[in-house]
């Protein structure tokens, strides 16, 4: 079965010509570096926060997209371990997004059953970001389709120094011992535990590197950057990237 998902895509845009994207070989995570937001707001004169405000707006369609063509995860990078060096009123403001987004979507995402995650480390992150977050975790734990999860204050090398860490606290308490340490093992102990790898990372504006993100669990994962920067990313460049990871081969290593 081949079904078309044209409906996302405005009329001046199917003239541009896309591919048709498969429901059966849908990327079932995938992964986001939203960057470019101060670049869009730099080309404009406007303030970089202007440009995360933009940003922000991306987020919904993206979501109600990923949704309805049947992704089961997708992992956004909000923020992360690094970018407390901005400066303080970037970050107050990058901070107050959560909130800002969740008081008008939440209602939203409990009806179309998504389910709201967060990764990344609780400290440091102002109790008034937490507890908009908890609050949509709470909100849809029940719900059963789409996994959006945040990757807020998170770096994959934290993360991963804090899996050895309680690896390591675990062989020394004699629940483990060296031997059964294994890569099933390590996923378990990593903020994504209990979902799948990623299949698909997308990373906007022109920037070809990873940032200290999912560096664990990108190692078999789909690539595909565009120079487009965040807050001009549309629902049509969304299904270029998934046409694109439809044509790649993966063979795990294998031939
Ligand atoms: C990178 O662009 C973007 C960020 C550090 C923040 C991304 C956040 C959002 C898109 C909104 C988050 C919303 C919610 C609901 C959590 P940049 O500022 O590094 O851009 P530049 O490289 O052009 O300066």
């Amino acid at each position: 079965m081949l079904e078309k998902f044209s409906n996302w895509i405005s009329k001046n845009e199917q003239e541009r010509k896309v591919e048709d994207v498969t429901i059966e070989n849908v990327p079932k995570h995938v992964a986001i570096i939203m960057d470019g937001n101060g670049r869009w707001a730099k080309k404009r004169g406007l303030p970089r926060i202007a440009g995360h405000r933009e940003g922000m707006s991306v987020i919904n369609k993206i979501v109600k997209q990923a949704n309805s063509l049947g992704i089961e995860v997708l992992t956004l990078y909000a923020f992360s371990t690094e970018n407390w060096k901005r400066p303080k009123n970037e970050v107050d403001f990058l901070m107050r997004l959560p909130e800002r987004y969740l008081s008008v979507e939440l209602p939203k995402l409990i009806e179309e059953n998504v389910k709201v995650r967060l990764m990344g480390s609780k400290d440091s992150l102002p109790a008034h970001t937490i507890a908009a977050v908890d609050n949509a975790i709470e909100k849809t734990k029940q719900n059963t389709g789409l996994v959006l999860n945040f990757a807020l204050n998170y770096g994959s090398r934290d993360e991963i120094v804090l899996a050895v860490q309680n690896i390591a606290k675990e062989v020394s308490a004699g629940k483990l011992t060296a031997d059964e340490i294994n890569d099933t093992l390590v996923d378990q102990y990593l903020m994504t535990n209990e979902l799948r790898d990623p299949d698909l990372l997308i990373r906007t504006s022109g920037e070809i590197r990873l940032s200290n993100f999912m560096l664990w669990q990108l190692a078999y994962t789909e690539f595909w950057f565009t120079d487009v920067l965040w807050p001009d990313f549309t629902e049509q460049h969304f299904l270029e990237a998934i046409n694109v990871y439809q044509q790649r081969t993966r063979r795990y290593g294998g031939i």
